[in-house]
């Protein structure tokens, strides 16, 4: 399959609790085991935000039922403060109005094929529809999100801005600060790209 149908097969579903597991086995595969969040996170982010929670599945054409394998996801809540800080890893805030991604993971097997830049997009298309149905009090106001360096070109295409080094202690390496201004007028940009 070329790199444009494979991309264009993938589904786009909130990940249901029967599916925490799963997306927590990528993310133990995924990072160190100093930066991996606990199941119990995972289970807690689903059930406070599982609009939040989004899945990338591949359908399963080698089963008679239609099954489907969860190869990516983001996960993110919501806080107060404008940009990422501990307590924002910690808490769901349902009435904060900055949507804080924790987590970007892609299986390994499929890495490298835009999984990852095409889950992001389609993540800021869904948060731009949700805040417009929003009142104008509880409209999400930007997407933060903590990266280390070598995935600055990941962020900057999906229409992130790199804000500085990040005052997040977590694990061994270095964060830095991105912000997604949730004017949407840079995510129209970052659509064509
Ligand atoms: C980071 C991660 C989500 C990227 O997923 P992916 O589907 O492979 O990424 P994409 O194919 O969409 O990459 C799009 C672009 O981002 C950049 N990029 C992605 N992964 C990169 C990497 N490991 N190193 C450098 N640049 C990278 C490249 O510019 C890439 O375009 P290119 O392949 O044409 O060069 C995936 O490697 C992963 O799950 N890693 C483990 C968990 C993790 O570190 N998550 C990020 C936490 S902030």
């Amino acid at each position: 399959m070329d790199h444009k149908s494979f991309i264009n097969s993938l589904i786009f579903e909130y990940v249901n609790a029967s599916e925490v597991e799963r997306a927590f086995q990528l993310e133990l595969e995924g990072f160190p085991p100093e930066e991996a969040f606990t199941l119990e996170r995972y289970t807690y982010i689903q059930k406070a935000a599982p609009t939040l929670l989004l899945g990338a599945y591949l359908s399963d054409s080698s089963s008679t039922s239609s099954s489907k394998l969860l190869i990516g996801f983001i996960m993110a809540t919501l806080a107060d403060a404008p940009k990422f800080t501990k307590e924002s890893m910690s808490y769901h805030n349902p009435f904060g109005k900055t949507v804080c991604i924790h987590t970007v993971c892609v299986d390994k097997l499929y890495q490298r094929r835009g999984v990852a830049l095409y889950m992001l997009k389609e993540y800021i298309k869904r948060l731009k529809n949700e805040s417009q149905n929003k009142d104008v009090d509880s409209k999400y106001e930007r997407i933060a999100l903590i990266s280390h360096k070598h995935l600055i070109p990941l962020y900057q295409k999906a229409g992130f801005i790199l804000k500085g080094e990040s005052e997040i202690v977590y694990g061994n390496e270095q964060w830095l600060d991105f912000e997604f201004q949730a004017n949407w007028t840079n995510y129209l940009l970052c659509l064509v790209n």
